[in-house]
């Protein structure tokens, strides 16, 4: 077959990490000769970029990669990878590769740049297992294929240092490195030369990026991002509250392409729990710095990630986090019952919440936090700003949907405007929980 013909096919689990790394692996195959697949079926390689941060994602993708059994035998050119999180966990790659023999190659999160090794060795007949350490240097200058052209993601760390015993990244994503200020800045200089208007900074905790490598830190570093001609808008994620500092709350005040919101994790209400998670901080630090965004940065919002059903939490434990939601008002949480990751500290703590116990108080947590996502939107009535167009509504393309600076989605008639553009909106209405606007035009 002609080399230029290739085509792969990408299936993204997870985060924005994951999403990144994706884009990351895009590139590298197109400097191969390889162009992107509509589907699997037309792929000559496939590759699942796997998650295992909760749930049982293992046996859904057994069932996806068990599935490409019959391709594979239609098909044995195939190629069949997969790679990133879930695959760092060495005995579940060594058990996958044991088990699929149809899978051809599989690795973990730090070998990107060398996919072009592996598939060789593929294409001379091996089978690849390429699961290697995570604590590996940062590597520049892998191409990338980037999924939008008005909005890009930059990674600006790798990894995390901070152990909360729930969570499994640290065995997985390796200890935290940060890369160097001049290649995130001079990355981010040619995506502003290209058009990119929206820069979102990625890290596991981008608080505490430079202090591995002695860099500036990141509040330096927002201002200096600040300074780069064609941005409107520069985002960062994810936060860790111990680290948010005075510093930075001021930078973004300072920094006026900084956008007006942050996605602080809570994790818990409960002074008790907290602790037990290892998060270095308890509930009146929590909300300290929420008062203290709230009062320096204008129209900030604040979106959260919780876990019910920490082991040993008790009615009294959630009861604490339900208070916090309803006082601190989180303009959006994303909500999850704990799942214990093996090798974590959590995952061997006694007293495991049973599974219907923290089924129900992430029903009454979403109930709650429901009720002030409505609350919150109904202070937009009458609320105007510039939105950044993501895309159409997909039962009515007469209606697009973007985000004002501080992360609010808003609906409003399209009157022809495009995917990446910027439009002034009023909005008007709440309607099936999300706002709804219309286009201000400057003789309104
Ligand atoms: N169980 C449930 N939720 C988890 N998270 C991370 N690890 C777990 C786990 N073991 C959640 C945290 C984190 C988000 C990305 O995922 O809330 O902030
Ligand atoms: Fe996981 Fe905690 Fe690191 Fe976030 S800060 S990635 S929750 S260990």
């Amino acid at each position: 077959m002609d080399e230029n013909t290739r085509k792969y096919y990408i299936e993204t689990y997870g985060c924005q990490m994951n999403v990144r790394d994706s884009e990351l692996m895009a590139g590298v195959l197109r400097k191969e000769g390889y162009t992107a697949a509509s589907s699997p079926e037309e792929a000559d390689l496939i590759l699942f970029n796997t998650c295992c941060v909760r749930d049982h994602a293992e046996k859904r993708l057994m069932g996806n990669i068990g599935a490409l059994k019959e391709l594979k035998d239609e098909k044995p050119s195939t190629v069949i990878g997969v790679c990133g999180c879930m695959m760092q966990q060495k005995e579940v790659s060594d058990r996958f590769f044991r088990r699929f023999r149809h899978v051809d190659l599989v690795m973990g999160t730090n070998s990107i740049a060398s996919l072009p090794d592996y598939l060789m060795r593929i294409s001379a007949g091996y089978r690849v297992n390429a699961v290697t350490g995570i604590n590996e240097d940062v590597v520049e200058g892998i191409p990338s294929v980037r999924n939008l052209s008005h909005s890009a993601f930059v990674n600006i760390m790798y990894g995390c240092n901070n152990f909360c015993t729930y969570c499994i990244v640290p065995y997985v994503r390796g200890r935290e490195r940060s890369r160097r200020s001049e290649d995130i800045l001079r990355e981010i200089r040619s995506l502003a030369d290209a058009g990119y208007t929206e820069i979102t900074l990625l890290g596991q905790n981008v608080n505490s990026y430079g202090n591995t490598n002695g860099d500036i830190r990141f509040p330096e570093l927002l201002a200096r991002v600040n300074g780069v001609d064609g941005l409107k808008r520069i985002r960062f994620m994810t936060s860790h509250p111990k680290d948010l500092s005075d510093r930075l709350i001021d930078a973004m005040a300072e920094n006026s392409r900084v956008c007006n919101h942050v996605h602080l994790p809570m994790q818990s209400g409960s002074d008790r729990i907290l602790k037990k998670m290892n998060r270095h901080y308890d509930l009146n630090r929590y909300t300290s710095i929420v008062d203290r965004l709230r009062s320096t940065v204008k129209d900030v919002e604040i979106t959260t990630d919780i876990i019910v059903g920490f082991p040993g939490e008790t009615e009294e434990d959630f009861t604490d986090t339900m208070a916090a939601v309803e006082r601190i008002g989180f303009a959006s949480a994303f909500t999850f019952k704990y799942s214990p990751r093996p090798g974590t500290a959590a995952a061997g703590m006694e007293d495991q919440i049973p599974e219907a116990v923290k089924a129900e108080r992430l029903k009454r947590l979403n109930a709650l936090q429901n009720r002030k996502t409505k609350e919150n939107n109904e202070k937009y009535a009458g609320y105007t700003g510039e939105v950044l167009i993501e895309g159409f509504d997909s039962k009515n393309s007469s209606v697009a949907f973007g985000k004002y600076t501080n992360f609010k989605m808003v609906y409003f008639d399209r009157e022809g405007a495009e995917i990446g553009q910027y439009r002034t909106v009023t909005a008007d209405t709440v309607r099936n929980n999300s706002l709804r606007g219309h286009i201000q035009h400057d003789n309104d």
